[in-house]
């Protein structure tokens, strides 16, 4: 089932076209991974699907539902989420006081609810740290808890690993990965580690310049003249 939908989505900066007429569905409890050299507008994208920017044209459609001039927070409460290029946590709160805030808005069960994604997260002990005595990607970590405390069904990841060592890296892409099949959540990750990207992808999108350069499963991206030109050129995968 088709659960989000862009249509012809454009926005422009002073002229430059960081998003320009990108048309792409999504279907639910698939792992999307949107990969493009720096500037492609990955972020925009996001931005404008989250609802942080608004399109200078086209439409964004969530089970069908033009969701084109919603705020932000509209989209949250009907199951859009994201996390952060850079993280979004608040440093002087405790791990679970930052779990609690978008739990709050949930009402009942809100408390069992944060003992689940505690020890899903695997903060049992570090429940009653500072968020800034985390290491980084447990900030990273504790970002997507957060996400998650929302109860989204569409999760947007932007570079979730990005900075951090390849120990965490792994139980970064462990939660991830278990995302999909616990929560049913449909989640689009933009990555720069292609070995992240081919490990948990079921479908790679490319973008370059504010358009679609390729769209396929791992295989026929790998394989890919155009992408290969623009993006992997020397990259070994
Ligand atoms: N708020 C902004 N103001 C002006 N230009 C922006 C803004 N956000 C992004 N851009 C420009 O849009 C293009 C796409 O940026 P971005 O979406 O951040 O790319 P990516 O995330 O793929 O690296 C870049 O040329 C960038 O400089
Ligand atoms: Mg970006």
């Amino acid at each position: 089932m088709r659960i989000f939908e862009t249509q012809n989505l454009s926005r422009y900066f002073d002229g430059v076209k960081a998003v320009d007429g990108v048309s792409l569905s999504f279907e639910s409890e698939r792992i999307t991974a949107l990969i493009g050299p720096n500037g492609a507008g990955k972020t925009t994208f996001i931005n404008l699907c989250t609802g942080l920017l608004k399109p200078n044209s086209g439409r964004i459609f969530y089970n069908n539902n033009d969701i084109t001039n919603l705020p932000p927070h509209k989209r949250v409460l009907m199951g859009i989420s994201r996390t952060f290029q850079i993280s979004n946590i608040f440093p002087g709160l405790t791990v679970s006081q930052n779990i609690k805030i978008p739990l709050l808005s949930g009402g009942k069960g809100a408390l069992d609810e944060l003992d689940r994604l505690i020890s899903m997260f695997g903060f049992e002990k570090k429940a009653d740290l500072l968020a800034s005595e985390l290491s980084h990607g447990d900030q990273r970590l504790l970002e997507i808890a957060m996400s998650l405390a929302t109860k989204p069904k569409i999760l947007f990841l932007d570079e979730p690993t990005a900075g951090i060592n390849p120990a965490e890296k792994h139980k970064i892409l462990d939660v991830i990965e278990s995302l999909k099949e616990d929560e049913k959540l449909t989640i689009v990750i933009v990555e720069h580690d292609m070995d992240v990207v081919f490990r948990i992808a079921e479908r790679i999108v490319v973008m370059n310049r504010g358009k679609i350069l390729a769209d396929g499963s791992p295989d026929e991206i790998r394989d890919d003249e155009k992408v290969r030109e623009v993006y992997l050129k020397g990259v070994e995968i």
